[in-house]
């Protein structure tokens, strides 16, 4: 790497550890707010707006659920709001920052630390173990391998998987890998946890633990969550309820 150029990514991450260090202090109300998102795919004729102007407050410590059709946009709104695509227009403040005031690189290390992110289908990578998936974001954040192996140890054995930590994703059964999806969302210790379906492709027995674990690390690790959902227990246990059709978030 020329000198230049690790003197530009030396600034950037001194830019996105003062962002976060600015976000970790700001524990007022209203912790997470979006305001006028707009979002539009287009591919070739095609032009789909998922929704236009849409607007979401948070508070610190709320357990939200995202209810709504198929299609409605709410892995879209989820990727927004956890910095992984960019709106066309509008903005996310976590805290007192404004993540897409951020460059990529900073942007990329912000996500890394404060958002912990499971994805619709959890996204493991097959060819690893779940302790290197769980490892896999400090790992990304060139984390040292013998502290992120620890670390990712540890957070497995919290949300009871230890006995499978050598087992790739492929030996895993569907609640397990939820599990490895979660430990993985918060092996960097979060601060916002995003969770796109977590128990999507669950039997109701496998989904209630799940939904019971969330719950109860949401509580002990003081997380503030937005969980997108088709399960009415799941929501029925968060502290609030928003509901996205037609482009527009109704409570
Ligand atoms: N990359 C893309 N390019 C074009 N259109 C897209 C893209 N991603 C999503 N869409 C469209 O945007 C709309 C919202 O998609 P999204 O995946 O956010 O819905 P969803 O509410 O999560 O649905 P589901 O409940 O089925 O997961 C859909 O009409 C979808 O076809
Ligand atoms: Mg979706």
């Amino acid at each position: 790497m020329s000198e230049s150029k690790r003197t530009e990514n030396s600034k950037a991450n001194s830019q996105a550890e003062r962002a976060s260090l600015h976000c970790a202090r700001a524990g007022d109300e209203r912790f997470l707010r979006a305001e006028g998102l707009t979002k539009t795919y287009e591919s070739g004729r095609n032009r789909v707006t998922v929704f236009e102007e849409l607007s979401l407050r948070v508070d610190e410590g709320e357990m939200i659920a995202i209810v709504g059709p198929s299609g409605a946009g709410k892995s879209t709104l989820l990727h927004i709001l956890g910095g992984l695509d960019r709106p066309d227009r509008g903005s996310v403040k976590l805290g007192e920052f404004d993540i897409f005031k951020l460059g990529d690189v900073d942007l990329a290390r912000f996500r890394n630390k404060e958002i912990g992110f499971i994805f619709q289908f959890h996204h493991l990578l097959p060819e690893f173990t779940a302790l290197e998936n769980a490892m896999m974001p400090l790992l990304i954040n060139r984390s040292q391998k013998g502290a992120a192996k620890s670390r990712a140890e540890s957070v497995l054995e919290s949300v009871g998987l230890t006995s499978r930590a050598l087992h790739r994703p492929g030996e895993l059964s569907g609640g397990e890998q939820a599990r490895v999806a979660l430990a993985r969302a918060l092996v960097a210790g979060p601060r916002v946890l995003l969770a796109d379906e977590p128990t999507g492709d669950l039997d109701s027995k496998t989904s209630e633990s799940i939904h019971s674990l969330l719950k109860e690390i949401h509580r002990l690790q003081k997380l503030t969550s937005l969980i997108v959902t088709h399960n009415e227990r799941l929501a029925s246990i968060c502290d609030r309820v928003l509901h996205l059709e037609d482009g527009r978030l109704y409570t």
